[in-house]
């Protein structure tokens, strides 16, 4: 019997995330005896709770094809709490059988949520996470689509800073700091210190979320990169908390999961150096930036991403349902790895976070072990084509809505 899928992205966006919906939806058009229609939610599941569902099918195949070499969010996503019962009726109303939602530990729960309560509402749809988030903070999981790029991304940019720092350090600016995102983990942090290869390779100093921050041996460290190499290259990740606990930069603000907001650290840092070290500086927050910089994407990624999104359309065939297929790594040189799966309930609600062998003795790098792990992830390269006016040549959704059948919901 045919059924349709809606697929949904939560969350941040990745550079990576559009090649996961290409996956989804190119695959799942080479099953027209099973599958109906692909529908994703306008917006993530803000759509689907308001009932507007994206008929895949009235994009055209090659904007599709250049979802695998677009960022952002092509879809849209908005975050929201799932409202379950509405969620099902709106799957029985557009002949649902199977829910995918792409994101990370938050919409795992939500996914295995919705297989739970469409079971107990007698619609039974078969839900499968599919994993991403630029802060690789799954268990389970290898790795998660989106991590790879933001670390290539990040890599690269310190490396870069880093040359401009240095050619002018004796009589300009000593000190550089950049800013990345990683709410509690610091996987893209540590994924900067791969630029680092030689002893005196910046960047010089990296804080990670993991551990609290310690001023007196940070400035101690900053004044011996000085010292000795003539300048400073840090890398701040936005959740670096003090030893009370508290973020260094919280902006205030909570989003729909009350997660803090958080973004600001490197001015906070750069002011400590400049204050107690007296030294001329620079800082950058790489925001955004970095995740959508699918200029940089790292081919691995890339390459994963759309595997997941491909792997989603083969367990729901399988009749799996409740499971995320994730990725396992079968060997580090030369780098290999498979397509598993795993339980939603394993990923839900849990965090990943860097373990301590992967961060140097004295809290301020990288270790081998980490190196070893992060290095394959920023394999390759895959730029998007560009056009004769020098701009990657991106694509916008058309976004035609499938036609209501239910009353109006507020969200
Ligand atoms: O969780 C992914 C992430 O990119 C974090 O690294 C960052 O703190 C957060 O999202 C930013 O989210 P928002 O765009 O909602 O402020």
């Amino acid at each position: 019997m045919k059924k349709n899928i809606l697929y949904a992205q939560s969350g941040g966006v990745t550079p990576v995330i559009n090649a996961t919906a290409c996956g989804v939806i190119q695959t799942a058009a080479k099953y027209p005896d099973r599958i109906g229609k692909v529908y994703a939610g306008k917006d993530g599941i803000i759509g689907v709770l308001r009932e507007e569902l994206i008929d895949t099918s009235k994009e055209s195949k090659s904007g599709i094809a250049a979802l695998r070499h677009t960022p952002g969010g092509a879809l849209g996503l908005e975050e929201s709490r799932a409202q379950y019962e509405r969620l099902i009726e709106v799957f029985r109303a557009h002949d649902i059988g199977y829910f995918f939602y792409n994101g990370g530990g938050d919409s795992s729960d939500t996914a295995h949520k919705v297989s739970q309560i469409g079971r107990k509402l007698g619609f039974p749809v078969q839900c499968i996470g599919v994993p991403k988030t630029i802060d690789n903070d799954l268990p389970v999981t290898d790795n998660c689509p989106g991590f790879g790029s933001v670390a290539k991304y990040v890599a690269v940019s310190i490396m870069e800073a880093s040359l401009d720092v240095e050619s002018m350090a004796s009589s300009s600016t000593k000190v550089f700091v950049l800013e990345v995102m990683g709410r509690h983990a610091g996987w893209i942090a540590a994924a900067a210190g791969l630029a680092a290869r030689a002893e005196g390779d910046p960047p010089h100093v990296i804080l990670f979320p993991e551990l609290p921050f310690k001023q007196r041996e940070f400035l101690a460290k900053v004044k011996h990169a000085v010292e000795t190499y003539g300048y400073c290259s840090i890398v701040v990740s936005e959740g670096v908390r003090d030893a009370e606990g508290r973020f260094l930069a919280d902006a205030g603000t909570r989003d729909a999961f009350g997660h803090a907001q958080l973004g600001g650290v490197a001015p906070v840092v750069a002011n400590i150096v400049k204050e107690k070290l007296g030294y001329k500086y620079h800082w950058a927050v790489s925001d955004y930036l970095q995740r959508s910089a699918r200029h940089i994407a790292s081919r691995t990624d890339v390459e994963q991403a759309y595997a997941v999104g491909e792997a989603a359309v083969e367990l729901a065939l399988e009749g799996k349902s409740g499971v995320m297929p994730v990725i396992k790594r079968v060997s580090n040189n030369p780098y290999r790895w498979k397509i598993a799966e795993t339980q939603l309930s394993r990923v839900a609600n849990r965090e990943k976070k860097m373990p301590r062998n992967y961060i140097a003795a004295d809290g301020f790098g990288i270790t081998p072990a980490a190196r070893r792990y992060l290095a394959p992830l920023i394999e390759g390269e895959d730029y998007p084509p560009y056009d004769r006016e020098g701009l990657p040549k991106y694509v916008r959704m058309k976004k035609v809505l499938a036609p209501r059948k239910l009353p109006p919901f507020e969200v």
